[in-house]
């Protein structure tokens, strides 16, 4: 069975009185029912926000952790110094690290084994671009994406995993995929998780971000493979992400 899973990429935003708050809220609000909940704040406030939420049952995760254990990087994040401020999870892979930062399919994977070896859950985001979507490639790009992965880390690895399908056109923009286009391309990565390592497939959950909504979540829920949300701009409204977290638990006790 796959538990759902809510998770808030906070991006670049946030500050000491913003988690205060938010951690307030939070508390008040009591621990999701079978349900994940996670945040992924910016890594300068990891610990800051584990000891804001240590009574909520919300995990902390980072944004991004580089490949290597330590070196000469300036400017980078170890994994293990992700996992040393008390946080569980790390992103890799995200749009905009891959747009923006360079980050290569052979880097992200790069990440995702150190993040493993670290003892860090990562979650991999994949996506194509509205340009690749309209060129009829947006599968053969999440497979790509994907698949290079799925190669280095093998089915052990794969079953430590979660992944994020993020279309880029959806992210930010207001503009979600439809239920119906999430579900088919999240089955289409279930069924090439099934070819690689059989029933890890079964238990490994696929998350749909892009411009996700209290609004919307619902229907995506609804769908039989979204097995989770990774929010961006509505997880900066902590009422917003906890009516998410809400859709979750009544999908998540409908499942059961
Ligand atoms: P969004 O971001 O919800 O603001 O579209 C999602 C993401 O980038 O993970």
């Amino acid at each position: 069975m796959r538990k759902p899973l809510v998770a808030g990429n906070w991006k670049m935003h946030g500050d000491a009185g913003f988690i205060e708050a938010y951690a307030g809220a939070l508390r008040r609000a009591g621990r999701a029912k079978d349900v994940d909940f996670l945040l992924f704040p910016p890594a300068c406030y990891l610990d800051r926000l584990v000891a804001a939420v240590a009574d909520t049952g919300v995990e902390v995760g980072a944004q991004n952790a580089h490949w290597a254990s330590d070196g000469a990087f300036t400017g980078e994040i170890a994994p293990g110094m992700v996992r040393e401020l008390g946080a569980g999870w790390v992103l890799a892979g995200h749009s905009e690290r891959r747009a923006l930062f360079g980050d290569t399919d052979e880097r992200v994977a790069d990440k995702v084994v150190a993040a493993l070896e670290a003892n860090l859950q990562p979650i991999l985001c994949v996506g194509e671009s509205l340009a690749e979507r309209e060129a009829g490639s947006a599968e053969a790009v999440v497979a790509r994406q994907f698949g290079v992965v799925a190669e280095r880390i093998g089915r052990e690895g794969l079953a430590r995993l979660s992944v994020a399908y993020e279309p880029v056109w959806a992210i930010g923009t207001g503009r979600t995929a439809s239920p119906a286009q999430a579900q088919a391309m999240h089955a289409y990565l279930r069924s090439l998780i099934e070819v690689r390592s059989g029933s890890v497939a079964r238990d490994l959950r696929i998350l749909y971000g892009g411009s996700v909504t209290p609004e919307n979540a619902p229907a995506l829920f609804a769908e039989p493979d979204i097995d989770g949300v990774l929010v961006g701009g509505a997880s900066l409204v902590v009422e917003r992400l906890l009516a998410i977290v809400r859709a979750a638990e009544a999908v998540g006790a409908h499942r059961n």
